[in-house]
């Protein structure tokens, strides 16, 4: 991975802080296993939204893999293929949507709605029309992103990308400010289930539900927003408690191994989504590397679901915190 690849893909907003709470978050669930209860080999299979995957775990929409690797997103979604979990493309991907459709198993666009709507509107009609299970719309980058080293870096590194149809014409500015009757809209425009990504308060979950998302997807943009933000961990409890009996809970930020999955799950998801894990693979070991990644996480969450005394998710969904147990300290008391 060049220099400038690796600003790009590691960056967060702040003080650097949130990368290390982020994971930090998650570790500060201990798992608790139940034993003798008969349980042979795990059934790891998870369903959100009719969407079948072999784990709850689906690739996260990271933008301009072409800077690393010259199949970026086609590459990843071969990998996310041979493990069977789907794949949400970024809007900023370095190749078309049509390409990494017809690669994947299940593929699902996410969106970053412009100011002007129908700027977007024949991108729509290409990811119906390539096949989208769903569309993600992203509503924590209401606005232009802030000057971040990383855009820098981005803006530095040549990405190695082939000539491709962009989603919006050129010169439109990325991001327009967002309201909940955008998610009506896009669902109506789109014939598709919507999921909203970048929801971090419980309120602002039941809205968008209220509103017609299919789902929710609790992240703090793998803390590349606000460097104070609450993380994933934090927030999703009681997201989860808000939504779940409604809509699908999907999160991210900071899931980097099969028990932090475990403990999503435990917490109230129904999947997970990989960001950075899955990039730094491919950029490093190419598309042998992100597919070998995604097959570990995936094998190694059945092994932690039936050592921990659960027979598949719907069990550990059932069994929620009952499954974890919070370490000490007095800012977990809230929590439990
Ligand atoms: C380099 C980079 C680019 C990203 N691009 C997008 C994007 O285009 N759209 C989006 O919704 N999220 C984007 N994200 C956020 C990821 O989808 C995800 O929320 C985050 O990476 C999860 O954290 P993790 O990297 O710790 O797994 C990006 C993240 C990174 C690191």
């Amino acid at each position: 991975m060049s220099e400038a690849g690796r600003v790009y893909l590691e960056g967060v907003a702040g003080d650097g802080s949130i990368a290390r709470r982020n994971r930090d978050d998650w570790d500060r669930w201990s798992i608790v296993p139940r034993v003798l209860r008969q349980v042979g080999p795990a059934d790891a299979r998870s369903e959100v939204l009719g969407i079948l995957s072999s784990a709850p775990v689906w690739v996260a929409p990271v933008a301009a893999q072409g800077l690393g690797h010259p199949e970026a997103e086609v590459a990843v979604a071969r990998a996310a293929r041979a493990a069977g979990l789907p794949i949400v493309l970024s809007q900023a991907a370095s190749r078309d949507a049509e390409d990494v459709a017809a690669a994947a198993g299940v593929y699902l666009q996410q969106i970053y709605l412009p100011e002007h709507r129908p700027a977007i509107e024949p991108f729509l009609d290409r990811v119906v029309a390539a096949g989208a299970a769903g569309v993600v719309l992203t509503v924590d980058q209401p606005a232009s992103p802030h000057v971040h080293p990383f855009r820098l870096a981005a803006a530095a590194a040549r990405p190695l990308v082939s000539p491709r149809r962009p989603p919006l014409p050129e010169g439109t500015p990325p991001a327009g400010a967002l309201h909940v009757a955008d998610i009506a809209w896009l669902a109506a425009r789109t014939g598709l289930p919507v999921l909203v990504k970048g929801v971090l308060h419980p309120d602002d979950a039941r809205a968008a539900v209220e509103a017609g998302a299919a789902g929710v997807v609790v992240s703090n943009h793998g803390g590349r927003q606000i460097g104070g933000s609450i993380t994933s961990a934090r927030a999703l409890p009681a997201v989860a408690a808000a939504v779940a009996a409604r809509a699908a809970v999907l999160t991210d930020s900071g899931i980097d191994d099969a028990d932090d999955v475990f403990r999503a799950v435990a917490l109230g998801a129904d999947a997970v989504l990989i960001g950075r894990p899955v990039v730094r693979a491919l950029w490093d070991g190419g598309e042998d590397a992100a597919a070998a990644l995604l097959a570990e996480l995936r094998d190694e969450f059945a092994h932690s679901l039936q050592l921990a005394g659960y027979e598949d998710v719907a069990a550990l969904r059932r069994a929620g915190r009952g499954a974890l147990r919070a370490l000490d300290g007095p800012e977990q008391k809230e929590e439990r």
